[in-house]
């Protein structure tokens, strides 16, 4: 059983204390990596890692090719000013080749788990002689993942895997008592920039999360710009998160007077407070028109928009 640190009220200094001693003693006079995606929980984890190891945590970028547009040159320049060295590590042909082929979910999330930790993150442990893994997971991640609701992509022992035996290498969770309100708490007192912590969260399998079907680096690029349109509209709605969504089935359109059987696109935007239960926010009617505007104009082949007006539960957060 996982303590639980509940966000109000919580002791944030005595907690970044604890957990840097944590990683100390656990890495010893060693090294450590960690993988920074630019998401809330992994940024904070850099963070909390740099602040007990300094230069002996080494920080990677998996280029998984499943990025939002411009990330990994955003992240790395956001962590060179807190004086953050983070190494770009280019796998993309590996996990589209990993990919290639899978439509079933669950079949997706464990080919980019394995991707990630057996080949991408082991070889990388490899050549820097690490021993230790600090990653961001968070309590809500185990909870899901253990009820059998989604494998969230970065559970590991809780499903009963010794990374040590499976990877190679031991895997350091500080975060993993807290949801999402505890963890931009501590980002905000570890001086994280608020571009960070105050980001909405982002999966783990990245844009693959919201492909449904097959994931494919064309299905990607739409996927993308469609979510660029999206974040860049939403920005200030004040909502817990929002995003789009590549549908597999096609539709009936029409493009220059003629028959065009296009792409879907769903718009969801959540208010939440932990990502545990969420609402489709009440965005106006306008908001939502110029949504769909933007996104038929900006990304080719797409023919229809739709937005979300489902609760979760039962729906889930992300689509996949
Ligand atoms: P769901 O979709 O489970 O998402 O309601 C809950 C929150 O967790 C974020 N998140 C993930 N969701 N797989 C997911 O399905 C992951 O690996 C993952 N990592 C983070 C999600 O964006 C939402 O905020």
């Amino acid at each position: 059983m996982i303590e639980e640190i509940v966000a109000q009220g919580m002791d944030v200094e005595r907690f970044i204390q604890g957990k840097v001693a944590m990683i100390r003693e656990a890495v010893g006079n060693g090294t450590a990596i960690n993988a920074l995606s630019g998401g809330v929980d992994s940024s904070v984890v850099t963070m909390l890692g740099h602040r007990a190891l300094g230069g002996r945590l080494k920080t990677v970028f998996v280029q998984n090719g499943l990025m939002r547009e411009g990330e990994a040159e955003r992240v790395v320049e956001l962590f060179r000013d807190l004086g953050v060295e983070v190494r770009v590590v280019d796998a993309r042909k590996e996990f589209f080749d990993a990919l290639k082929g899978l439509s079933d979910p669950e079949e997706k999330r464990e080919a980019i788990t394995r991707e990630f930790y057996r080949n991408v993150l082991a070889r990388v442990v490899r050549t820097s002689g690490a021993k230790h893994l600090l990653q961001g997971t968070i309590l809500t991640d185990v909870e899901e993942t253990v009820a059998g609701i989604k494998r969230q992509h970065n559970i590991i022992e809780q499903l009963g895997i010794d990374p040590k035996e499976a990877f190679g290498y031991h895997i350091l969770e500080p975060l993993v008592q807290l949801r999402k309100d505890g963890v931009r708490k501590v980002g905000m007192a570890l001086g994280l920039q608020e571009e960070l912590f105050r980001r909405i969260p982002f999966p783990g399998p990245a844009l693959a999360a919201r492909v449904i079907g097959e994931v494919t680096p064309e299905r990607i690029g739409a996927v993308r710009k469609a979510t660029s349109v999206v974040e860049r509209m939403l920005k200030d709605s004040g909502a817990f998160q929002y995003m789009a969504i590549l549908h597999q089935d096609r539709v009936t359109g029409m493009r220059d007077g003629k028959r065009d059987f296009g792409m879907q696109i769903e718009v969801r935007c959540w208010d939440s407070v932990d990502a545990r239960k969420a609402s489709p926010t009440r965005l106006p009617f306008e908001t939502l028109e110029e949504l769909a505007r933007r996104i038929l104009d900006e990304v080719p082949g797409v023919v229809s928009v739709t937005y979300n007006i489902a609760a979760k539960p039962p729906s889930t957060i992300e689509a996949v």
